[in-house]
């Protein structure tokens, strides 16, 4: 793998990152995979089982944070593509500890885009730099209306302020030292292999488990979600086809409120266990809002569509409930990460670093 051409991903044993590692394994044999994470906890190897044997893959265990590690996978392997998902990526987490989504999102970014220019001076032929954002930079929306790529940044919360500030970034080192960048701003994702701290998941656990599910505020604010193929698809489209120094914007068309959900997922999974239907919604908790909580997100995804042609492949109603099966076949998986028995594991496995 010394000599293939190499597509650094970022992130990968977390969340987005696992769909899209699997996606671009499996689909470019011809070039080498290597995915750099830190193993937050967040991120799981658990994840990528089925690829890990591949030839063409290679696990790095590290922090973007770490130039000289940076420095050295870029001598090591001929890297023409990054594709940078790792982040810090909870909003309530980000409420409670904003440091941690700045040195990973603003200053882990900055050290990757250093790093990418260092290696590849000015032979940029065959380069690219794809940085995977959100649309929470936009900011929140009334009850109309849809964010564009021209929507004016207005990130309201640590998290959603330092992913802003890394697609500033990003947009500079492309400006002004003419990196070959690339950024899409994706809406709410939703599949197998989400943390559950994060709505669906953390409610489909609760729902199995009979226990309360917490709904912040009055339950009416909005995500417009994606089933996370789909996206690991489109990032796939923008890497190989999107032009330099712009952005695309990735949504589902599938806007949800929170307690409409709420009730679709209490109702499948009754559903799937053969509890009477309807059930479960006896769980519903109203709780304390978020602080800053965004009321409304939705994407226009015309220019993906109508550039790269590019569009959701699955209804909603079917994504929730493979997402709902996948949980409830899968109670070894979420039994491991909220346990954090698999962290103590890697603690033991990568003991001493790389
Ligand atoms: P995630 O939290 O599931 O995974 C993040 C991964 O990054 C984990 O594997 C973690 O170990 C790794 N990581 C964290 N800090 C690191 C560091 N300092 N160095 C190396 N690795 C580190 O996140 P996700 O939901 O898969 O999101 C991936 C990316 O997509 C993020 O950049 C996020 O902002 C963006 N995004 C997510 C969504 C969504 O709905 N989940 C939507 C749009 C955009
Ligand atoms: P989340 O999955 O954290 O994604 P984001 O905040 O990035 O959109 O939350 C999705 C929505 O669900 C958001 O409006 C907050 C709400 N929510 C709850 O009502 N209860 C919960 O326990 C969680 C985690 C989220």
């Amino acid at each position: 793998m010394l000599n293939t051409p190499t597509i650094l991903v970022t992130g990968g044993a977390g969340f987005i990152g696992s769909h899209l590692v699997r996606r671009l394994v499996n689909r470019y044999p011809q070039h080498h995979l290597l995915n750099l994470d830190k193993l937050t906890y967040a991120g799981n190897l658990a994840n990528l089982q089925d690829v890990e044997s591949a030839p063409n893959y290679t696990f790095v265990r590290g922090d973007i944070l770490d130039g000289d590690l940076l420095a050295d996978l870029f001598v090591k392997y001929p890297i023409t593509g990054v594709i940078h998902l790792a982040a810090e990526s909870h909003v309530d987490r980000s409420i409670a500890q904003p440091m941690a989504f700045i040195e990973t999102n603003i200053v882990g970014t900055v050290t990757l885009l250093n790093a990418a220019r260092h290696a590849w001076g000015d032979d940029l032929a065959d380069k690219r730099f794809y940085h995977i954002s959100t649309d929470e930079v936009y900011g929140s929306l009334g009850d109309t209306g849809l964010f564009t790529e021209h929507t004016p940044y207005d990130p309201r919360s640590p998290y959603s302020a330092s992913k802003a500030s890394s697609d500033h970034l990003v947009r500079a080192y492309y400006h002004t030292y003419g990196l070959p960048v690339l950024l899409s701003n994706c809406s709410n994702n939703y599949g197998p292999y989400q943390f559950p701290e994060k709505l669906i998941p953390l409610m489909i656990n609760n729902i199995r488990q009979g226990k309360p599910l917490p709904v912040y505020g009055d339950g009416l604010y909005t995500r417009d979600w994606l089933w996370v193929e789909d996206h690991a698809e489109a990032i796939d489209l923008i890497f190989h086809q999107g032009k330099f120094g712009e952005t695309y914007n990735i949504g589902g068309n599938n806007e949800w409120t929170n307690i409409d959900l709420v009730r679709l997922l209490c109702d499948l999974v009754d559903e799937q266990l053969g509890r009477p239907v309807g059930q479960s919604q006896g769980l519903i908790t109203f709780v304390k809002d978020r602080p800053g909580h965004d009321r409304r997100y939705a994407i226009d995804a015309t220019k993906i569509r109508t550039e790269l042609g590019w569009e959701p492949s699955i209804q909603a109603g079917e994504g929730f409930r493979k997402t709902v099966q996948w949980y409830l076949h899968n109670p070894e998986w979420l039994a491991n990460v909220t346990s954090g028995a698999y962290q103590q594991y890697y603690e033991k496995q990568y003991a001493g670093g790389r």
